[in-house]
């Protein structure tokens, strides 16, 4: 790889043992990637934040950082965490709460806005070609597919490393060239709602795998473009769709296509009813303004159940009159965090039904019982 001077005296260590150690990182792995260049990025986004998911080794792993004097040099934000730091809803142990907080810290003495939301583009819309350098696959997916940045689906240690040097390796989809459509998506019905657009999300991920599909159809409204676009990037490993009318021109190219169908059966068999659920969610990836306004509408009566809306913290500060009035038909807000960055299955839940194909993916493989419903359907919990 081509370094610049500076580069070099970032890597030799000149400019302190943190920096040194995110370019080694960058320069290895851009390295394995045939990248011949380090670019510039305005924001990097760190996923794996949970103690569920990184413990104690990546407690440490940031905590040598900061000795080592990490700080980030462009805007950074971080991914939601393991439990609802601002209520006692999800129930973790003390030893949980300890190595979350401290992750948590070390993020905040590196300089990041700790954000806790898989939605970054709700706090700053990158605009088409911006490089990013982005750890959460759902937002990966949803910026080079709907805003048209470039980003690669990083792991969580490159998302720190690029934050710190505020660049990132020149390959995969950080190259115009990569950006090409190889197969094309007929739709056999319309989905109607976020759930639905999930759940296509889903079986296209299935059945595709990797590679950029171009999607065929009238643009559907950018929330049930989120849940179809998380769903895929969890089901496949998509990072990137086309679909005409959304994704801005010229960031991406049309290539050979292979033709694939996917009809209401290949999605209505992950549907069930609210009635056997423990637990009853929707806000994967976390909820907007728009889908709170949307699901106060739906909600006539106060639910019996368990229903849990999971979103941004800086959203439920904003949102106070929706959040109050969802609030007292008893639907429930956890705050910068998820069912599946949290060990919920700790707490007995066993059976969810969910808006979210892609907390449907990642629940499945924790063995509970999951399956999807609409969002009218949680209207009726
Ligand atoms: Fe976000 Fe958790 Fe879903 S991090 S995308 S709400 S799995």
């Amino acid at each position: 790889m081509m370094l610049t001077k500076e580069e070099e005296r970032a890597l030799s260590g000149e400019y302190g043992e943190a920096l040194s150690q995110a370019m080694r990182i960058l320069v290895k792995v851009g390295e394995v990637l045939g990248a011949e260049r380090l670019v510039p990025i305005s924001h990097a986004h760190a996923s794996g934040v949970s103690y569920a998911t990184i413990g104690e080794p990546g407690v440490h792993w940031l905590e040598s950082l900061v000795k080592g004097g990490a700080k980030v040099s462009v805007y950074s934000t971080v991914n939601p965490i393991g439990f609802d730091p601002y209520s006692d809803i999800i129930k973790v142990d003390e030893n949980f709460v300890k190595g979350q907080i401290r992750i948590l810290e070390a993020f905040e003495k590196m300089g990041f806005d700790t954000s806790l939301t898989c939605t970054p583009y709700y706090l700053r819309e990158p605009k088409p070609f911006e490089r990013l350098a982005w750890g959460e696959s759902s937002a990966v997916i949803y910026a080079n597919t709907v805003l048209g940045a470039f980003t690669n689906r990083e792991g969580g240690p490159v998302a720190v490393a690029a934050a710190i040097a505020g660049k990132i390796y020149e390959a995969g989809l950080q190259v115009l060239e990569n950006r090409r459509t190889d197969s094309r998506i007929r739709l056999g019905f319309r989905p109607t709602d976020a759930a639905e657009w999930s759940a296509v999300g889903y079986a296209i991920g299935e059945r595709i795998g990797q590679g950029i599909p171009r999607l065929e159809v009238p643009p559907p409204p950018r929330d049930h473009l989120k849940y179809m676009l998380a769903a895929s990037a969890a089901s496949g490993g998509l990072a990137m769709m086309v679909i005409e009318g959304v994704t801005p021109p010229k960031t991406y190219l049309l290539g050979e296509e292979e033709k694939v169908e996917i009809g209401r059966e290949d999605v209505e068999h992950m549907f069930g009813s609210v009635e056997d659920a423990d637990l009853v969610f929707h806000g994967c990836p976390h909820a907007s303004l728009k889908e709170l306004v949307e699901l106060d509408n739906l909600i006539k009566e106060k639910v019996e159940k368990e229903v849990w809306v999971a979103v941004a913290p800086r959203l439920y500060e904003r949102a106070n009159d929706v959040i109050k009035s969802l609030s007292k038909k008893g639907v429930k807000f956890v705050r910068g965090t998820c069912l599946v960055v949290s060990p919920i299955d700790k707490m007995g839940i066993r059976k969810v039904a969910t808006t979210s194909a892609k907390t449907y993916f990642y629940l499945k493989r924790r063995g509970l019982d999951v399956w999807l419903v609409r969002l009218r359907d949680v209207a009726s919990a």
